[in-house]
């Protein structure tokens, strides 16, 4: 079959045939049909710092990903040939305290695919049945594949009480322009986003983020203004990794106000503890999803009607990975996407 391979430690990615993968007890082969590009396979694929301490080559990169099973390994009853499925990517260790008290997002020896074992950037992908998740309603394989990154927005969005709320979305990526929508089909008042790139707050403003402003051109003071707030942001949502962003968000938030933070600084940050403290705020760190309680909230949240498609701005066979990969480094538009039906 045909996969994306980082073959040696550096730089780089190809398309090349290796074998499909041998379905194992308890795992599900699956047909890949259309991939997300992430943040961390640019990372892969770049072979930075990161990259370099936490990934081994070779092997097939990428989590984000939808198909249909073709195939199950004994003793599997949980999904049959023939479902239509995306996949965790997280496989957690079923043996530590977190997995063994139901806290599976918490557990302490997770493995990832497309970082530390084979991944979904090819025809066919296997993995533990219990990763995937079966659509049970109708659903796009382009939206399908995107649901680990809705999903840490979902998680991060879902974190805090969201009703009546004034929220602050910091960082207008794919996944901060998907926590704003959930934040809003969640029943926030006012949902303000902001990032440096014009042509991301022009796609969050299309997709129904309330404002979306430019820090380099108007501070959150003009917001607080325009939507006629009072005092202060009530839940942060940090999706850029900024240090500025965070210090931003600390400086607006109302007293007792929630920050959720999904973004990654790449260093060390300082910030000004002393608001935190005097502002009685909580900051709490976020990462992937709750399994499986974010997935049944993505699925229901979109058969209430939310709408995710527009999300999606660039597709791409898997042929032209390059230009794939370019897009999604640009960082000016919404999600890029793979499609590796034949
Ligand atoms: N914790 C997790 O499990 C997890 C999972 C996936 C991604 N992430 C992180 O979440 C973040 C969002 O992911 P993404 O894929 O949408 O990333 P992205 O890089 O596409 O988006 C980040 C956005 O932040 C913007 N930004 C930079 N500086 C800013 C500033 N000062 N103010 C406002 N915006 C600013 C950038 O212009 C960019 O559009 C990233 O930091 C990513 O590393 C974390
Ligand atoms: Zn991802
Ligand atoms: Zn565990």
């Amino acid at each position: 079959m045909k996969a994306l391979v980082k073959r040696t430690a550096g730089p780089g990615l190809e398309l090349t045939d290796v074998d499909v993968p041998q379905v194992g007890p308890g795992e599900a082969l699956v047909q890949v049909k259309q991939t997300g590009i992430c943040g961390t396979d640019l990372h892969i694929e770049a072979w930075d710092d990161w990259a370099a301490s936490h990934v081994r080559a070779p092997l097939v990169v990428g989590h984000e990903f939808s198909g249909v099973v073709v195939e199950i390994g004994e003793s599997v009853t949980d999904v049959s040939v023939g479902d239509v499925v995306s996949g965790e990517g997280h496989l957690t260790c079923g043996r530590c305290r977190n997995c063994r008290a139901g806290r599976r997002h918490l557990c302490i020896n997770t493995r990832g695919i497309g970082v530390q074992i084979d991944g979904a950037f090819a025809e066919y992908v296997a993995m533990p049945s219990g990763n995937l998740w079966v659509h049970e309603h109708p659903i796009g394989f382009d939206v399908a594949a995107i649901f680990d990154p809705f999903g840490n927005a979902v998680h991060t969005a879902l974190t805090f009480p969201m009703l009546g709320e004034d929220v602050l979305v910091t960082g207008a990526g794919p996944i901060g322009i998907l926590a704003a929508m959930v934040s809003h089909h969640a029943g926030a008042r006012n949902v303000v986003i902001t990032d440096l790139s014009d042509q991301r707050l022009e796609l969050a403003s299309r997709l129904g983020v309330d404002l979306a402003l430019n820090p380099r051109t108007r501070t959150l003071q003009d917001a607080h203004d325009q939507l006629g707030m009072k005092e202060g942001f009530d839940v942060g949502l940090e999706m850029s990794g900024s240090p500025v962003a965070l210090r931003g968000m600390i400086a607006s938030m109302t007293h007792g106000g929630r920050i959720a933070m999904l973004g990654l600084p790449s260093d060390e940050i300082s910030i000004d503890f002393a608001t935190v403290v005097l502002n009685m705020l909580t900051i709490k760190g976020i990462y992937g999803r709750e399994m499986f309680e974010t997935w049944y909230a993505m699925s229901v949240l979109l058969q209430s009607g939310l709408d995710i498609s527009g999300v999606i701005t660039d597709r791409f066979d898997h042929t032209e990975y390059e230009q794939a990969f370019a897009t999604a480094r640009s960082g000016h538009g919404g999600k890029v996407i793979m499609n590796w039906e034949k």
